[in-house]
């Protein structure tokens, strides 16, 4: 088994249709010169990077909105912050995320690589410490593809340094469907996860101040933006 979907089981159960996955990872456009290397050496050695589709879209969308600051929680070996740095106009700048050692000193190894040091800050730590630190009214995307369970920890933090009309993307909300089954029939080692995914929906979906959509690339997306500039949320 390759140790990415020993990582991320979730990656043997699409959402949607296999062969449809299969089009969409080998006849959409591949990412090209060194990017492209980065991410083929990551897949090869099961290192949990966004899939291709996934990051199609990142590009595509990043393109139409051109957000000047960009906030990664999650950088991995720093496939998908490089991805958004280089598809940005010249004057913006992703600050990313990561707690895991071995995965900042790749990262940091990645950037060098691509030359993005000035265009990319990476925050080493734990997110929530981190967020807590960031500057209210700063963002223009967010990226969340980090610990599943904690989406719904990070919602306020992130939700406060966003701007208005700001757009909060986050990644693996499915759990290839499990998060759609009763609790009960989780495993208990699971079940954090399939809690903290099903309170981040109930947090934001129905929310009268944000819009939300969700789409069915690689374990599931949703997009969020933000209407109001200040967002109460309920009590979990
Ligand atoms: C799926 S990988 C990110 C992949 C990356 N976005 C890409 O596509 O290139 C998730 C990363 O989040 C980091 N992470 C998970 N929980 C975190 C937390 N609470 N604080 C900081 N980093 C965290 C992990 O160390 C891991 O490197």
């Amino acid at each position: 088994m390759a140790e990415k979907e020993r990582i991320n089981p979730m990656m043997r159960r699409p959402i949607v249709q296999e062969d449809i996955v299969h089009f969409l990872r080998t006849r959409q456009k591949q990412t090209a010169g060194e990017l492209g290397r980065v991410a083929s050496e990551a897949r090869e050695k099961g290192v949990p990077i966004i899939p291709h589709e996934t990051a199609v879209f990142l590009e595509f969308f990043l393109k139409q909105i051109k957000p000047k600051n960009v906030l990664e929680i999650g950088a991995a070996i720093g496939f998908s912050s490089s991805l958004m740095a280089n598809c940005l106009p010249e004057n913006s700048h992703v600050t990313t995320i990561d707690r895991y050692d071995m995965m900042i000193a790749a990262a940091k190894k990645t950037y060098e690589r691509l030359n993005l040091q000035e265009k990319v800050t990476l925050l080493e730590g734990e997110a929530v410490d981190i967020l807590s630190t960031l500057p209210s009214d700063t963002y223009d995307f967010v990226f969340m593809d980090s610990a599943k369970s904690k989406y719904i920890v990070f919602l306020p933090d992130i939700l406060r340094i966003m701007k208005r009309g700001a757009v909060l993307m986050v990644d693996d909300i499915f759990q290839a469907g499990d998060v759609l089954k009763d609790i009960q029939d989780i495993k208990r080692n699971q079940r954090a996860i399939h809690r903290g995914l099903n309170q981040f929906f109930d947090a934001v979906i129905e929310h009268p101040q944000l819009t939300s959509t969700i789409l069915p690339l690689g374990d599931g997306v949703i997009l969020i933006t933000k209407d109001d500039d200040e967002i109460i949320l309920p009590k979990i």
